[in-house]
């Protein structure tokens, strides 16, 4: 009895020591993988975290990048880029460059987006000498009239009293914008509800002493397949708009219009030779011209001023020269085509790093900014910090540059020299920017010829305008 008691304790303590061991070794085992995995990890994350705070340095400047004004912004840069090619490019005529007139006026029309955030671009911190004409954005339509919120409205009231310092600066309100356009339909299809429309225009018009509107619906008829009686509605409100403004003897606000660059869009939105006896001027959004979409996943230049000389047919027409030339074509007169430029670039991703020229295979959106919007101040940052020297193609005269998997098409103070020099040349009426907000408004950027200065982009164009002046409507 003893002796078998005695065993089976011998055996249960064996048992003990040996389930102790095998807890041991697995513990062992666990602190053996985990350990160096764990370590390897942090390690990484460390580094890559420092990596990406090196190659993507934190902007405080904010404003442009709100995913309110990116979001709109898709909108159209989607659509340009999912254009169907169109082949009748052969009826369009040559033009002859006419040399620059001295005594000639410009405009320099500039967006101001409502800032979202204390680190937004705020009113104090616009020069009123800097443009020739503000066009606050955006308002909206809400039944039948012009919807602006009570915050908004606040800063409206501010930028107009940037008039008491230049009292040339015109104040526009901008009505619509992309992805911001759904009750424009409704207003615009019978007179009743147009006429609704002028009512409002004149209500803020005369009650916060603006200088007039400009209508940013984007887009009338959309293409491809849009409700076609939608051009000619809006056709009707601009000659609705204009019999009332003639009618206005204390009050003659201005009538503009922020338009479609594409040729293709051109026809499909627009009744242009009307539309050039009813406006005061067009912007032409001359922007977004290559972006990255899934139907388009290569690298292209935002804003070209001409064709790259491999470009053939519709690609060919995806430019500055092009579209401005193009409305011209249509019926609208020079002076009234306003060139719209941007202060913002599009980012890609690179889908093999060391394929980083013009139509390389991108992925899709590069790191920097949001959604492939990029404002110049945070690409100049990141050039600066990376020490990137951009490539300035001499065919599209813009530049662009690339780090690892990114790469960006912008605009800096040389391509937007060539381009306002463009517009001066060719006797168009003058520079559309958008926007303010994604300019370097604190001066941060020390790159370039105005390196340090506040706007340097903005500042650039102005200069090489020359005479600009806001009483040349
Ligand atoms: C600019 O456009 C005009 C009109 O289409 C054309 O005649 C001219 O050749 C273009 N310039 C360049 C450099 O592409
Ligand atoms: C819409 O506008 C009309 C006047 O044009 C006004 O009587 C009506 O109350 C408005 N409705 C809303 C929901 O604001
Ligand atoms: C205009 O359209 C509105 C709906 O937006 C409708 O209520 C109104 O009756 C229409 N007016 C006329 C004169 O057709
Ligand atoms: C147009 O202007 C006239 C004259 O100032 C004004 O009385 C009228 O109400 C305005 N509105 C429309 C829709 O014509």
């Amino acid at each position: 009895m003893f002796s078998e008691d005695h065993n089976r304790y011998l055996l249960l303590q064996q048992n003990q020591r040996r389930s102790c061991l095998v807890e041991k070794k697995t513990f062992l085992i666990l602190i053996c993988l985990i350990l160096p995995i764990t370590l390897f990890c942090a390690t990484y994350m460390i580094l890559f975290g420092i990596y990406e705070k090196l190659v993507y340095p934190k902007s405080t400047l904010n404003g442009f990048n709100t995913k309110e004004v990116i979001t709109q912004n898709l909108h159209r840069a989607t659509l340009y880029n999912n254009l169907k090619p169109f082949h009748n490019l052969s009826d369009i005529p040559e033009f002859g460059h006419t040399d620059a007139v001295d005594d000639n006026v410009f405009r320099l029309v500039c967006y101001y987006n409502f800032p979202s955030d204390s680190y937004s671009l705020q009113v104090k911190d616009i020069d009123p000498f800097l443009c020739t004409h503000i066009n606050v954005a955006f308002a909206s339509v809400h039944n039948n009239s012009i919807n602006l919120n009570e915050v908004h409205l606040g800063y409206l009231q501010e930028v107009v009293k940037l008039k008491d310092t230049n009292k040339n600066l015109k104040i526009l309100l901008s009505i619509g914008g992309s992805g911001n356009s759904d009750d424009f339909p409704e207003m615009v299809k019978n007179h009743t509800n147009r006429k609704t429309f002028i009512q409002s225009i004149l209500y803020y018009v005369k009650t916060y002493g603006i200088d007039g509107i400009d209508l940013d619906w984007e887009f009338p008829s959309e293409y491809p397949d849009g409700d076609k009686n939608q051009r000619m509605h809006f056709t009707q409100l601009l000659a609705e708009i204009r019999k009332n403004i003639s009618r206005q003897k204390n009050f003659p606000y201005l009538l503009t219009a922020a338009v479609a660059a594409p040729a293709a869009l051109v026809d499909a939105y627009y009744d242009v030779s009307y539309m050039n006896d009813y406006v005061d001027f067009v912007n032409v959004m001359n922007y977004d011209f290559h972006f990255f979409t899934t139907t388009t996943p290569f690298t292209g230049i935002n804003s070209p001023l001409y064709p790259l000389s491999s470009e053939k047919m519709f690609m060919s027409t995806l430019n500055i020269n092009y579209s401005s030339h193009y409305w011209n074509y249509k019926g609208m007169e020079k002076s009234k085509i306003v060139v719209g430029l941007p202060t913002y670039g599009h980012t890609y991703r690179l889908l093999n790093p060391r394929n980083h020229e013009i139509y390389s295979p991108a992925s899709g959106y590069g790191k920097l900014g949001f959604n492939g919007f990029a404002s110049y101040y945070q690409i100049c940052n990141f050039l600066q910090v990376n020490h990137i020297t951009p490539v300035f193609d001499m065919e599209v005269l813009s530049p662009y540059a690339s780090k690892y998997y990114e790469w960006i098409s912008f605009d800096d103070e040389q391509s937007l020299t060539y381009k306002t020099e463009f517009i001066k040349n060719n006797q168009f009426g003058g520079a559309m920017i958008y926007c303010l907000n994604s300019d370097d408004f604190k001066g941060s950027c020390t790159m370039g010829f105005s390196g340090g200065l506040k706007f340097p982009l903005i500042s650039t164009v102005k200069s090489v305008l020359g005479r600009t002046d806001p009483g040349a409507v």
